[in-house]
């Protein structure tokens, strides 16, 4: 195989597995961030998030020379792929991708550009965006000898590095020959060879938010036969079970819950409703699982809250801050969406995650009290809400919280545990479309 010269910059959940994985599949990496701390503390080999396997892998290849963090982009000079995974969050209000730090980024990177090189674009950017970055380079430097891919990412937070190694595909957006032969490169050293489909740049840039917008539906979609099926007496995972059988739907992605959260399904279906309208093209399916997302949180909070309606000066425990398992993000956590509707009523809560607890007391400082352990913060508790579906729960030993809570309530709005044992210890047990 042969070693590539990759620099990545942006050194956040897309960008630092990206640069470990290259490293550990024997490229050079040199991982670039603005950001002087989060670089200091990677210099010393110290993680700045918390992804399963990705300490270990970063600290292997960091001490054996094979990936480095800088601030600067210098190493963009020496070069074969320029991977651009900075943030494009959602612009306050139209809710469009926010382009600033990708122009930015490329301007800057533009300058250090010598031999022939690609530049990869990994954030999820607008339809048309290769074409921006093209001009810019230009621009900033007319002699450059480059071509711009679109190579959107499709990694879950918390199996980050899992999935790096094991891509359902690979989609590489250029018309380039040059370009698509230095991508493959990059790829060559898989031990199985990734799905690689090569397509138009638009196609690919369209294939990353159609994914992702096609996903929210689809939980959207399962969270309204949740709530048909607790009108009508049906169970909704013996519904999504059979749903999933037939491989034209598949089983993954129809597990009820508190609504989609985290930095992607939100951010890229507003951003995906948005290109429609600009482009003049009816999104209403889209635009309708947004609302009705929001609202779901909304309506969960208020599950929570209807349960200790009668009980004077009630005490809630929430087990779970993160937007999902496996992750230490709060980012549009449905939980934390949750919570903050539960302290507008007034009453005293105390949480627990086993990772997100930091990124949570960033958020929402000393508005709630804070518990070691899932047991200290059910103790005393009038009702216990469920939202994270960390494995740590499923384990909740019932009747030992039987003991320890003041009134017998569960709100579990990720179906961890099992109702019937629940009922069995003297739980009102209210769990997600069952
Ligand atoms: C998502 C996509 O799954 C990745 O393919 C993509 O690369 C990434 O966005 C991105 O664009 O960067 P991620 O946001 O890490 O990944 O998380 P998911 O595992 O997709 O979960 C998103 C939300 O949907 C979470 O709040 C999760 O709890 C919820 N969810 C997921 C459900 O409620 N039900 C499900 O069946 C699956």
């Amino acid at each position: 195989m042969k070693a590539l010269n990759v620099c990545v910059i942006g050194t956040g959940y897309v960008g630092l597995p990206t640069g470990v994985g290259l490293a550990e599949l024997g490229h050079h990496v040199v991982c670039v961030d603005k950001d002087e701390n989060k670089i200091h503390a990677l210099q010393n080999g110290q993680i700045t998030l918390y992804e399963e396997g990705l300490e270990e892998l970063l600290k292997k290849n960091f001490s054996a020379g094979q990936i480095q963090f800088s601030t600067s982009m210098e190493s963009v000079s020496n070069s074969d792929v320029v991977i651009v995974a900075v943030g494009t969050p959602p612009h306050p209000v139209t809710h469009e991708a926010d382009m600033q730090y990708i122009h930015a980024a490329v301007r800057e990177l533009a300058t250090y550009l010598k031999n022939y090189t690609v530049v990869a674009i990994k954030s999820t950017v607008p339809v048309g965006t290769g074409t921006v970055v093209e001009k810019i380079i230009k621009e900033q430097n007319p002699t450059a000898d480059f071509d711009v891919v679109s190579l959107p990412e499709f990694l879950r937070e918390g199996f980050a590095v899992y999935d790096f190694f094991h891509p359902d595909r690979v989609i590489v957006g250029t018309n380039s020959e040059r370009a698509q032969s230095v991508i493959q490169t990059l790829y060559d050293a898989f031990e199985t060879k990734p799905n690689m489909l090569f397509v138009k740049r638009e196609s690919s840039e369209t294939i990353k938010y159609a994914s992702n917008a096609f996903l929210a539906i689809k939980i959207h979609y399962i969270n309204e036969m949740a709530n048909f099926c607790e009108k009508t007496g049906a169970n909704v995972l013996e519904v999504a079970k059979g749903m999933g059988l037939d491989t034209r739907i598949g089983p993954r992605f129809l597990n009820p819950g508190p609504g989609f959260g985290g930095s992607c399904f939100p951010k890229d279906t507003m951003a995906m409703a948005f290109m429609g309208r600009q482009n003049d093209v009816s999104m209403t399916l889209i635009e309708d699982v947004i609302k009705e997302n929001w609202a779901r949180k909304k309506q969960m909070a208020n599950r929570v809250l209807n349960v200790v309606k009668d009980i004077p000066d009630p005490k809630i425990a929430v087990l779970g801050l993160a937007f999902k398992n496996g992750t230490d993000d709060c980012r549009e956590s449905p939980a934390m969406e949750i919570l903050d509707e539960i302290l507008k009523a007034n009453v005293t809560v105390t949480v627990y995650d086993p990772k997100a607890m930091e990124n949570a007391k960033k958020l929402i400082g000393d508005k709630v009290v804070y518990a070691s352990d899932m047991y200290s913060a059910v103790q005393n508790a009038d009702v216990v809400a469920i939202l994270t579906e960390w494995d740590d729960f499923k384990s909740l030993d019932l009747q030992k919280i039987a003991y320890s809570m003041n009134h017998k309530n569960i709100v579990d709005c990720r179906n961890l545990l099992d109702p019937q044992k629940a009922k069995e210890n003297g739980f009102n047990y209210l769990g997600i479309g069952r």
